[in-house]
């Protein structure tokens, strides 16, 4: 039924149509590269709640150190069409990301997730949390700018930075 390519880290998945249901973009990680701060746009250049929330779930944590390794597979973002949610693409996609990171030589994998669902997918393929961050006690500019959003948080209450060793 379905058709899933690889590009190069990343994946697609498309319906019998060609219609594109899902993907999972992946990003690897070398140690080397300037992916830390000195390579990091200022935040105002970003989406700034969200980028200063990724970046405070990693802040302080080495995982090249963690896991003594000079290349780590981001599992970057997940998204699945409603239609087609619940049915373990997510889970399955992240799997064989998991596939791309070993064939990438990567030592470890990692993933920012900020749903419960992309959390459970990341879970069930053996990526363990590593810190959370409560939305509704997040400070940003001096306000709990998400504590309002009631009905989000009883769904999603926390993001994850979650990883494990390949
Ligand atoms: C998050 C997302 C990728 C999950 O895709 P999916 O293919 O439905 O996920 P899976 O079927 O593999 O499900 C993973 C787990 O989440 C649960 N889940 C997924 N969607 C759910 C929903 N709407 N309500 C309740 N549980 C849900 C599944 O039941 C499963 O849990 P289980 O292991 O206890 O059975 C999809 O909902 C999505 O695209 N969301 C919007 C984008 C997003 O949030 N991306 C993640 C950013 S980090």
């Amino acid at each position: 039924m379905f058709g899933c390519e690889k590009n190069p880290v990343s994946l697609t998945m498309r319906d019998s149509t060609g219609r594109l249901v899902a993907i999972a973009l992946n990003k690897l990680l070398e140690k080397s590269k300037a992916h830390d701060q000195t390579g990091t746009p200022p935040a105002q250049e970003k989406s700034r709640l969200l980028v200063s929330l990724l970046d405070d779930l990693e802040r302080g944590i080495d995982l090249f150190a963690t896991y003594n390794t000079k290349t780590i597979f981001e599992l970057w973002m997940l998204s699945v069409d409603k239609t087609f949610g619940q049915l373990g693409i997510a889970t399955a996609l992240a799997s064989l990301s998991l596939d791309l990171a070993k064939a990438n030589n990567a030592g470890a994998v990692k993933c920012l997730a900020v749903s419960q669902y992309s959390a459970k997918a990341a879970a069930k393929n053996g990526l363990e949390t590593i810190r959370t961050i409560d939305y509704a006690t997040y400070e940003f500019n001096g306000d709990k700018t998400l504590a309002n959003l009631t009905d989000l948080l009883a769904e999603h209450p926390v993001a994850r930075l979650m990883a494990r060793r390949i």
